[in-house]
């Protein structure tokens, strides 16, 4: 599903069970997102862009070099890595090379759309949970900044298990969850989630979140990880991912001077890996710059084999 751009947006409401539609779709349109204005548009797409894809990579390296640029010295070592996440997410960056890349880039504004987003739509899915206290796990978890917004956003109590198969991110996460206050609601377990994930978890969890992970992954290993997380998980309870579309118009550039090879998919693309997994009732929900679609489905009561049987 691509959005139209032109047209004023709206987030479609998250099927739920208890809270009134009006007010979730109230609650999600108020979202301050970062949006683009048809000329910023226009001069993306007919000059920015065309330069950023086609102009000597080297000329660009040896200038994000010599700008000091650590969104480009994070992607170098580990392209698409948590750090580069962190850095956009943030968006105050001390270089004036990121400043420009991070503030004005297309990806960087629809990462932090995301982490809004989807920030919101874990707060709804934690109120919404029958459980108490809830407990979200988080595959590719990072740091976990994202969980820890909607942790904050949300009016229940929740805690979360953070798998990353890197221990990198999880002094930054800790660090992080102290000074918001979440110190003891978040633990943090080094695992290749392909390998699965039931025998690091004391309770089974009742929200799986997969942001940020999907666009860095084959078919077969989003599938792979989705059936580990399957298998854990009760029957209707719901896993939070995201697509990717190139809408961004900037695919050549990152491949080139980042090293950064993203996988690009539709939500239905995504959907239908997911349903091998055993996951249906689907909800896609588009960021504004249409770059990213934050998605819901529901683990389904019997696995989903025949992906014609199942329901998008
Ligand atoms: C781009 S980062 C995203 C971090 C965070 N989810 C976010 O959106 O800010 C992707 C993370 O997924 C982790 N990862 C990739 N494959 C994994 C696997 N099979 N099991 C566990 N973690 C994995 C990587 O180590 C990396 O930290």
């Amino acid at each position: 599903m691509e959005i139209d751009l032109a047209k004023p947006y709206t987030i479609t409401p998250l099927r739920t069970m208890g809270r009134h539609m009006h007010c979730l779709a109230t609650e999600m349109n108020e979202i301050a997102f970062e949006r683009q204005g048809v000329v910023q548009r226009l001069l993306k797409a007919s000059v920015v862009n065309p330069l950023a894809n086609y102009l000597p990579a080297a000329l660009f390296r040896a200038a994000l070099r010599f700008g000091k640029s650590e969104l480009a010295a994070s992607n170098w070592a580990d392209p698409g890595g948590w750090r580069s996440m962190v850095i956009s997410y943030d968006g105050k960056p001390r270089q004036i090379a990121d400043k420009i890349l991070v503030g004005a880039g297309t990806i960087p504004m629809a990462l932090r759309n995301r982490r809004k987003l989807a920030a919101k739509i874990l707060a709804i899915l934690i109120d919404e949970s029958p459980s108490d206290p809830v407990h979200a796990l988080c595959v590719g978890a990072g740091p976990g900044r994202i969980i820890m917004d909607a942790m904050l956003q949300a009016n229940r109590e929740a805690y979360a298990t953070l798998v990353d198969m890197n221990t990198d991110p999880f002094e930054h996460g800790r660090l992080q969850a102290r000074q918001e206050g979440l110190d003891g609601k978040v633990r943090f377990i080094q695992c290749d989630v392909r390998d699965g994930v039931g025998a690091i978890l004391d309770h089974q969890p009742d929200i799986v979140k997969m942001i940020g992970i999907c666009e860095y992954l084959l078919d077969t290993e989003i599938i792979q990880i989705a059936r580990a997380v399957a298998a854990v998980m009760p029957a209707t309870a719901p896993i939070v991912f995201n697509s990717l579309s190139n809408a961004h118009g900037t695919d050549r550039f990152f491949r080139r001077v980042f090293g950064l090879h993203m996988n690009h998919r539709t939500p239905a693309q995504l959907q239908q890996l997911m349903q091998q997994a055993g996951f249906d009732s689907f909800d896609a929900h588009p960021e504004p710059l249409g770059v990213y679609h934050v998605i819901v489905g529901r683990k389904a009561a019997e696995p989903t084999t025949d992906p014609a049987k199942g329901n998008t």
